[in-house]
């Protein structure tokens, strides 16, 4: 009898422990790179209990009690104060590409046995997007960006829609030694590109990250010194929470005009006494740029109009000429001189036409005959002329001989 109880007691172990072996805990944990990783674990404590955590089988760290000194490399430890309370979880410093893997943490105590399973997956999320027109005589778009793991996927689009095969990016992907990955993407803005806003879609970490950056180069404006222009720029729709910047781009030196907030409603303003952005419009998305008292060379350029939220950044590009008024005006003299001068012409041919005509002119010619010097031909024109013009002025009923 009592043989049996143990046989039957010794089978129960033997099932229990198979249960175990069965049905272990897996958790799935994903960790940043160079950050701090908790690995979780959780156990029935008792008066004795030994924590081991093996990676790949390989052993890490094992603890003989509680109170005891933990025998651990470098990069791994418990939370001695959490241990007593059942929590074995493993804090790993610093963690690096080589951590990913398999562990196992068994805490073997004078009840039984547990033991729990992470799979750790390490990923080094992506930390910005940058959109630019790189090469400006080509009009080449770059999209970039780097120190991505796992690889990340990027796409182009346009607003409004154009098909892919008018853009034809080029698109490289390449990692480096310590396995992170950096994706750059060009391509050529199709001709009237003023029409079109450039969207560059990021998707990372297993496409649970979206970053996104848009562009548009509107068409090219023109100010006339000392007067006033409004350099026009919206956020797009779905954007509430951004900052907004202007620079201003001239031989190369870029320089910020102003930063707004929406979230502080605050702005900054270095160009207070030229520039500004009205603040209620501002909060509801429109960013537009008001420039007064324009200056000749000093004020012409590009104007980079940019908001920035949370993983989204849309840019606008706008080229500024300035034209004097002082050619204005000289032209506008040219060209009211050249009118005078060819309405003269045409009244004085109209003129001339109308006194044959008429005979008036013959006339003339006969009476003045006998005063006329031979050396005074030119007062004599332009005493025509006169004449001519009096006549013409003068009711021609009453001219007639
Ligand atoms: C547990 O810790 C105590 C004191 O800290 C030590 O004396 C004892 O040997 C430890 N037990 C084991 C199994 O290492
Ligand atoms: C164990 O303790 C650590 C440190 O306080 C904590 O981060 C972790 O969430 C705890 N784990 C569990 C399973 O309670
Ligand atoms: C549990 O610890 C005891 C001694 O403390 C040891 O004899 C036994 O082999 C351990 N079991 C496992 C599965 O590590
Ligand atoms: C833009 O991308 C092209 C091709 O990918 C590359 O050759 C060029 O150096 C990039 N320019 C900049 C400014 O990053
Ligand atoms: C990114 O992920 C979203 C949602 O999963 C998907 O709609 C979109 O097409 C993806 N974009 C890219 C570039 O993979
Ligand atoms: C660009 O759009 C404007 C109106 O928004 C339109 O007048 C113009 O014809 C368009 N240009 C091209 C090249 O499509
Ligand atoms: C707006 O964005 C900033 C950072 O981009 C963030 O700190 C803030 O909490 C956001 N505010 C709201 C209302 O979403
Ligand atoms: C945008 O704001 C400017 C003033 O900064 C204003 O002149 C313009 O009318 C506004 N545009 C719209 C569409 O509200």
């Amino acid at each position: 009898m009592v043989g049996t109880q143990v046989w039957l007691y010794t089978l129960l172990g033997i099932s229990v422990l198979v249960e175990a072996k069965k049905n272990p805990e897996v958790h799935v944990t994903t960790c940043l790179i160079s950050g701090n990783c908790v690995l979780p674990c959780r156990f029935q404590p008792s008066a004795r209990d030994i924590i081991s955590w093996y990676r790949q089988e390989v052993l890490l760290l094992s603890s003989s009690n509680h109170s005891s000194q933990l025998q651990h490399g470098e990069r791994v430890s418990l939370f001695e104060e959490k241990v007593a309370s059942g929590n074995a979880s493993l804090l790993l410093n610093h963690c690096t590409f080589q951590d990913r893997g398999k562990y196992r943490c068994h805490v073997n105590s004078t009840v039984t046995n547990q033991e729990s399973f992470v799979l750790l997956r390490v990923e080094a999320p992506m930390q910005f997007l940058s959109l630019k027109i790189a090469q400006p005589e080509i009009q080449q778009l770059n999209c970039s960006s780097q120190g991505i793991y796992p690889a990340p996927h990027l796409q182009w689009s346009t607003e409004p829609p154009l098909p892919l095969q008018a853009l034809r990016p080029i698109t490289r992907m390449a990692a480096d030694r310590s396995g992170l990955y950096s994706v750059r993407s060009s391509l050529t803005m199709v001709g009237s590109s003023a029409n079109y806003t450039y969207i560059c879609t990021v998707n990372a970490s297993y496409g649970t990250q979206t970053w996104k950056a848009s562009l548009r180069k509107k068409e090219d404006m023109t100010g006339t010194v000392g007067q006033a222009l409004t350099i026009p720029c919206f956020a797009p729709r779905d954007m509430t929470n951004f900052t907004l910047t202007w620079t201003f781009m001239r031989d190369q030196q870029p320089s910020t005009i102003l930063t707004y907030s929406s979230g502080t409603k605050e702005m900054n303003n270095d160009w207070s006494h030229q520039a500004r952005v009205d603040k209620t419009q501002a909060r509801s998305g429109n960013g537009s740029l008001r420039l007064w008292n324009l200056m000749n060379q000093e004020n012409a350029g590009t104007y980079t109009c940019t908001f920035s939220a949370t993983q989204s950044t849309h840019t606008v590009l706008t080229s500024i000429s300035i034209i004097s008024t002082a050619k204005a005006t000289s032209y506008a003299r040219i060209w009211i001189i050249t009118l005078v001068v060819i309405a003269l012409f045409l009244l004085g041919i109209a003129l001339l036409v109308y006194a044959k005509q008429k005979g008036v002119f013959y006339s003339w010619r006969l009476m003045s005959e006998p005063a006329d010097h031979s050396e005074a031909g030119g007062t004599t024109q332009m005493q025509t002329m006169e004449t001519e013009q009096a006549t013409a002025s003068a009711d021609p009923d009453n001219s007639q001989p």
